[in-house]
C-alpha cells in the first residue's frame, strides 16, 4: 500500500486541504445565547493558526427544537453574519472550516426549547429525566429538510464542508440504535428501516449542497450500551452512508446520555464537572454520585483503531480516524493503514500549535495527559486546556 505523508496537501472530495490533520468537533461553549462571539472566532482562528488543515465548528443545530444547550448555535438567518465572519477569519489563517450539523432529539433540553423533545421512540432519558414524543412522519420530513437547508446556508456563507452528526446518541443515532428506536413503522423495526432516516438526511444534504461539496458523517461503531448499535451493524451503516452520498466517514462511539466518556476515555473530572453545573442541587448530586453515574474507560492512544479499521475495509470513500491521536508515529501508522485524514481533539485543545510542531519536527508527541478537564470547562465559560491555564498563572 502507498505510504501517505500526513503533512502534504490532500483532497477531501473536491476540497484541497493543506495537510491531513483536522480539528474534531469539540463543543466550544463560547456561543452565548446561540450567537457567534468574538471568543468563538478567536478559538477557531487560533486553532487554524496552529496548523490544522480544517477546523470544525462543533454542534451546530439545524432547528431551535434540537438544542441541548441554550448557548448552542442554531443555523439560520440569525447566525449568518457571525458564521460568515468566522469562516473568513479561519480562511485568513490558511485553513478550511467545517461545521457539525446536529439535532439533539431526545437529549434536547425542555427548558431551552420550551417544549417536550422529539425522538425516535418513547424511551426514558436519564440525562434530562424526560422521555420524548415519538416523531410522526411530518416531523421526520421537516427535520430531513432542515438538515438540507442548514447545509445549504453554511455553504452559502463560505464554509468548506459539513459534518453530519449521526453518532454519540443524537437524533440520527437515536434512529439507528435499536436501544432508542422501538418503532414498528417505516422508520424502525429492522436494521434497514432504522437506517432510513439518517440516509434520508444525508441525501437531503447532498441535494442541497450539490455533488462537489464535502459531506463528512460522524457515526458510531458502538453505542456502548446493552441493546445498542454494535460494530457488525455499523459496518452496514457505513456502506449505506457511502451509497447515500457521504464524502467521508468518521467512526466514533458512545451514547451521550449513558456512556459519555466512551468517546473520550481516561479521567472523569467529577470535581470540575460538579463545579460547573447550573444549580446547587446538580452541583451536590454530581459531586456525590458522579463517579457512579459516569462510567470510566481506560485510555490508550488510537483507542478506536480496531473498529475504525473494520469501517475502512468496508467502504471505498475516505475514512477519517478520530480517537487518541497524540503522536506523529500514530498518524503515520494510520496513513500507512489507509486512513485518509485524522481528526484531533484534545491534543489541539492542549496546544493549538500541535499540528505545526509535528510538521516541523519540533515535537513528536502531545503532552496532553487526558485529564479531560477541558470537557468540564466547556460548561464553565468555554473550552480550554485547564492545565495550560494553570501553568500560565504559576
Ligand atoms: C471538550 C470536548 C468537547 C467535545 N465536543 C464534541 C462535540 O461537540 N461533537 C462531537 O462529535 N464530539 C465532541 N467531542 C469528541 C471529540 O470530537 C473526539 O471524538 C474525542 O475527543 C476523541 O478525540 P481525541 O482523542 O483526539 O480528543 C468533544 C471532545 C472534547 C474533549
Amino acid at each position: 500500500m502507498e505510504c501517505i505523508d500526513p503533512v502534504s496537501p490532500a483532497h477531501l472530495g473536491s476540497l484541497k486541504l493543506r495537510n491531513r490533520m483536522i480539528r474534531s468537533g469539540c463543543y466550544e461553549g463560547y456561543c452565548r445565547t446561540g450567537k457567534v462571539t468574538e471568543e468563538l472566532i478567536e478559538h477557531h482562528r487560533r486553532t487554524a493558526e496552529g496548523g490544522v488543515a480544517m477546523t470544525t465548528l462543533a454542534y451546530g443545530c439545524v432547528v431551535p427544537e434540537g438544542r441541548t444547550f441554550a448557548d448552542q448555535i442554531v443555523i439560520g438567518p440569525e447566525s449568518v453574519t457571525g458564521l460568515k465572519k468566522l469562516a473568513d477569519v479561519v480562511h485568513g489563517e490558511g485553513a478550511a472550516i467545517s461545521i457539525q450539523l446536529t439535532h439533539g432529539g431526545y437529549f434536547a433540553d425542555p427548558k431551552v426549547i420550551g417544549c417536550r423533545p422529539l425522538g425516535a421512540s418513547k424511551v426514558f432519558n436519564n440525562f434530562r429525566f424526560t422521555s420524548p414524543d415519538p416523531m410522526n412522519s411530518a416531523e421526520i420530513t421537516s427535520v430531513i429538510d432542515a438538515f438540507g437547508n442548514a447545509a445549504h446556508l453554511v455553504r452559502e456563507v463560505g464554509f468548506d464542508a459539513v459534518e453530519i452528526h449521526a453518532g454519540h446518541g443524537y437524533l440520527l443515532s437515536q434512529f439507528l440504535s435499536p436501544y432508542t428506536n422501538r418503532r414498528d413503522d417505516d422508520w424502525g423495526g429492522s436494521p434497514e428501516k432504522r437506517l432510513r432516516f439518517p440516509v434520508a438526511v444525508i441525501e437531503s444534504v447532498r441535494k442541497a449542497v450539490g455533488e462537489d461539496f464535502p459531506i463528512l458523517v460522524k457515526m458510531n461503531v458502538t453505542d456502548g450500551i446493552s441493546g445498542g448499535l454494535e460494530i457488525e451493524e455499523a459496518v452496514g451503516v457505513a456502506v449505506a452512508f457511502e451509497e447515500a452520498g457521504a464524502t467521508a466517514l468518521i467512526p466514533s462511539c458512545g451514547f451521550t446520555s449513558k456512556t459519555p466518556f466512551m468517546m473520550l476515555r481516561g479521567n472523569v473530572p467529577v470535581k470540575e464537572m460538579a463545579r460547573n453545573r447550573p444549580t446547587f442541587f446538580e452541583r451536590i448530586a454530581t459531586r456525590l454520585f458522579g463517579r457512579f453515574m459516569v462510567q470510566t474507560y481506560p485510555y490508550e492512544p488510537l483507542f478506536l483503531h480496531e473498529p475504525a479499521g473494520r469501517i475502512l475495509n468496508a467502504v471505498s470513500i475516505p475514512v477519517v480516524y478520530v480517537g487518541g491521536v497524540v503522536s506523529g508515529s500514530g498518524i503515520r501508522q494510520l496513513m500507512d493503514e489507509g486512513f485518509s485524514f485524522v481528526q484531533i481533539g484534545r491534543a489541539t485543545i492542549r496546544d493549538p500549535d500541535f499540528p505545526k510542531k509535528l510538521a516541523s519536527g519540533e515535537i513528536e508527541e502531545s503532552d496532553c495527559d487526558i485529564c479531560n478537564r477541558c470537557v468540564a470547562a466547556m460548561d464553565g465559560g468555554g473550552v480550554v486546556c485547564v492545565t495550560a491555564v494553570e501553568d500560565s498563572v504559576n
